[in-house]
């Protein structure tokens, strides 16, 4: 499998290209739609044929690259099943696996950041990824606070799914503010602090953040919502 995580300087944003090594098809997770030229151009590079373009949840803080990626590579786009996201390709369901030649992406549905979250699982045969979007950050969380967050089902979603997946995963999120690139599910069961606390404690906590809100966010979601452009479809 090819992997290579790609930074959003502006948003701390993740972006990550994964593609099957023989059959040359590639996947881009969350990607930033004013890095596009970017994606074409490492796509170009790693001569591998962009085929799916996903997004973890409807994004608050960047513009999604979906709608570009479509319009130029022709791939498929998809998004979460729950927003009225009509120009996406297709919608993702909890349980669903998509095929790239011998890469199988399991969709997990982990509502809590927002009620439309999901996470991406790749198991090979020696390692296996998670794509966690914004559900589970290294030694943090996303917010709960907007977008129908939810810190119970967001607790749910990490110790009830998540954390059923075998400790050794890669963990991959969404973002970063602190200089961390990866880091394993077990680790973070281990030193991630939102993750020691009772379900009644964590929400609490989530509940008592107080935390701006992301500096476009009112023109993000909107935009995203149409796949990050007004005339795209
Ligand atoms: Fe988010």
């Amino acid at each position: 499998m090819i992997l290579r995580q790609l930074f959003d300087n502006e948003t701390s944003a993740y972006t990550y290209v994964v593609a099957d090594e023989t059959t040359k098809k590639a996947c881009i997770i969350d990607p930033v739609k004013n890095k596009t030229p970017h994606y074409i151009q490492i796509l170009k590079e790693l001569n591998v044929k962009l085929v799916l373009a996903l997004d973890t949840h409807i994004h608050a803080d960047h513009i999604t690259g979906l709608g570009d990626l479509k319009m130029i590579t022709g791939c498929k786009t998809m998004v979460g099943s729950l927003g009225d996201v009509s120009c996406a390709s297709d919608s993702l369901q909890d349980g669903l696996v998509l095929t790239m030649g011998k890469l199988r992406i399991k969709v997990i549905y982990t509502p809590g950041h927002t009620a439309d979250s999901y996470c991406f699982f790749i198991n090979t045969e020696t390692i296996s990824y998670l794509f966690s979007g914004d559900t589970l950050l290294i030694r943090g969380t996303g917010r709960t606070d907007f977008q129908n967050g939810n810190p119970a089902r967001l607790y749910e979603s990490i110790h009830g799914k998540i954390l059923k997946l075998p400790l050794d995963t890669i963990l991959l999120p969404g973002h970063d503010y602190k200089g961390w690139t990866t880091s394993t599910l077990d680790e973070e069961k281990k030193h991630n602090p939102r993750l020691q606390f009772n379900k009644k404690s964590f929400i609490e906590f989530m509940n008592n953040l107080k935390l701006p809100d992301p500096k476009i966010m009112d023109v993000a979601v909107p935009l995203n919502l149409s796949c990050g452009g007004k005339n795209i479809n």
